[in-house]
């Protein structure tokens, strides 16, 4: 009764021109392993289901390139949205779905773009999830912060549940979706508080009664879709027009929020949410810092993203360097730059400043 979902949407600013609208970073190989990041959370998470079992939820841009990059996904298994409305719309959109095959169907969500290692202690905080899932719980999985991050949801710890499998399940005090700079200093010195995984597990049923509760617009939109979908089958040609109608006139109208502030927030602040402190390695890959702190690195400890004969340095330390544009790269006498050549857009900052991407990237879409 186990179903892996994984919503891939989000443009990835913070690593632009790498990542781009049209080439997510989900798509792209960021860990030099052969495999995209959604390939990667594919292989992750099959282990824990079966393919029947195994969907993605993402816009309807990118559908082809993810069937493409996941020749086993079911066509059936992959939802394409026909615009991107965050993530309570897509993965509420799969809870819809379920909610009708099985309302007790036990839904994950994992974000597709995420670096996970350690898989056993993956695997553990997971089977942890599904049996604290099981009490009707929203279950999230809480990572130890390394720093006051202001880019993550914060989870503070309440007492421990003492669910049956899952010894280390607590409940979820407060849920505090990206906090300020000042508020995330004070919640990483009381020491009280994980960071948020981006991983949800959780009963169809449940999450649906969720959404009703916080969002009923949203909720009920997400079930008439979810109703027109299943017609599907008896009379495919005539469903799948009706299907597509009706996608068309509901979805535009969605409230577009995150599940973070749609329902964990609201939910923790009545004891609903649980948390599964995890032991396996995890990072966003947010920005081009924490890209680069996870690249193999050359003797300077500069990282470099591709083929490592386009870029000559001298009396270089650190940084990282994407030579994506086929010509050379030459730097000499710098320290922790970040420089992302590609054909048509050049960026060169800093490692430090790599976080403030955003508003530059807004300014380029403005810029002929
Ligand atoms: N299909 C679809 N459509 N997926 C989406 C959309 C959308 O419009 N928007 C976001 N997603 C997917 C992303 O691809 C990702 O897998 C997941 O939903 C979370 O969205 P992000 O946009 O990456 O959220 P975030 O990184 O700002 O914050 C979330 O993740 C943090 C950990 O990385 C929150 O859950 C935070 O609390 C958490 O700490
Ligand atoms: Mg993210």
């Amino acid at each position: 009764d186990f179903w892996a979902v994984v919503p891939a949407g989000g443009a990835g600013t913070r690593l632009w021109p790498l990542s781009r609208e049209s080439c997510p970073k989900f798509l792209l190989d960021l860990t030099q392993t052969g495999r995209s990041l959604i390939q990667g959370t594919w292989d992750r998470l099959l282990p824990l289901t079966t393919p029947a079992r195994l969907m993605v939820v993402t816009g309807s841009v990118h559908a082809p390139a993810v069937q493409e990059q996941l020749p086993d996904l079911l066509a059936g298994n992959l939802l394409a949205e026909p615009s991107p409305k965050e993530s309570a719309a897509a993965i509420g959109l799969a809870a819809a779905v379920l909610a009708r095959r099985d309302p007790e169907a036990i839904l994950g969500s994992f974000a597709a773009d995420h670096m996970i290692s350690g898989a056993e202690a993956f695997n553990a905080a997971v089977n942890e999830a599904v049996c604290t899932a099981r009490e009707d719980y929203l279950v999230t999985i809480g990572i130890a912060p390394s720093g006051p991050a202001t880019g993550f949801g914060y989870i503070r710890l309440g007492k421990k549940l003492g669910v049956n499998g899952a010894p280390n399940a607590r409940v979820v005090e407060q849920f505090k979706e990206k906090p300020d700079a000042k508020t995330a200093a004070q919640y990483l010195q009381s020491g009280d508080y994980r960071w948020n995984a981006g991983m949800f597990v959780v009963k169809a049923r449940v999450l649906m009664e969720l959404l009703h509760e916080h969002e009923p617009s949203l909720a009920k939109g997400l079930e008439v879709i979810a109703e027109a979908w299943e017609l599907e089958g008896d009379r495919p040609a005539e469903s799948a027009e009706r299907r597509k109608r009706v996608l068309s006139e509901v979805w535009s109208g969605l409230t577009k929020i995150a599940i973070d502030n749609a329902v964990a927030e609201p939910a923790a602040l009545k004891g609903r949410v649980a948390v599964v402190p995890a032991t396996f390695g995890w990072d966003d890959l947010g920005d081009f810092s924490s890209l680069s702190d996870l690249l193999p690195k050359e003797s300077n400890q500069m990282a470099i993203l591709g083929d490592p004969s386009y870029v000559i340095h001298q009396q270089v330390a650190g940084g990282i360097v994407i030579p994506l544009s086929q010509r050379l790269v030459a730097c000499l006498g710098v320290d922790d730059l970040v420089i992302v050549d590609t054909p048509d857009a050049l960026l060169v900052t800093t490692r430090a400043r790599s976080q403030e991407l955003k508003k530059l990237v807004a300014k380029c879409k403005e810029s002929p």
